[in-house]
């Protein structure tokens, strides 16, 4: 049965009647038009779809709509602070660090919260942080350095 549910979207209330059950990421990209965050698996294995709700890290594809609540949601659209991009949508670029992109907003929040929490993480925990998030262009390489290079470190990345 469908309900009337607001919710609060990169600052933004929004109402949309909808069945509680439907995935969070269903409702951003069809009822809010907000693709940037995007469908990879559907069934939480591969990050594409994180979004932030209440500042944590979300995978909206197993996220139903009815759960969120009166939390605030970002999502990729909301990152950037006007014209200004956020420091890792910025390394993104600088670093070249995208391929196809169909990863890109997922690894970007992902990122963009570990260094809310870590300014400072090492490689290792920059690692751990991605490890949910996966590449099909296989671009770890420059996703890393773009994460160090957004935390403020040298660009050199060692992967063994
Ligand atoms: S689409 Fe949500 S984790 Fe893959
Ligand atoms: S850049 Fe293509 S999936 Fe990551």
């Amino acid at each position: 049965m469908n309900v009337t549910i607001t919710l609060t979207v990169n600052g933004q209330k929004s109402t949309v009647t909808t069945d509680p059950e439907r995935p969070l990421l269903d409702v951003l990209r069809e009822d809010l038009g907000l693709t940037g965050t995007k469908y990879g698996c559907g069934e939480g294995l591969c990050g594409a779809c994180t979004v932030l709700v209440d500042g944590e890290l979300t995978l909206s594809c197993v996220t139903p709509v009815g759960e969120v609540g009166d939390k605030a949601i970002t999502t990729i659209e909301g990152l950037a602070a006007g014209d200004s991009l956020h420091p890792v949508q910025e390394a993104f670029l600088a670093e070249d660090a995208v391929q196809c992109g169909y990863c890109t907003p997922g690894m970007i929040m992902t990122a963009a919260a570990l260094l809310k929490e870590n300014p400072h993480p090492t490689d290792k925990e920059i690692l751990n942080s991605l490890n949910g998030n996966l590449c099909r262009c296989c671009g770890y390489p420059k996703i890393l350095r773009a994460v160090r290079r957004a935390a403020g470190k040298e660009s050199e990345v060692k992967i063994s």
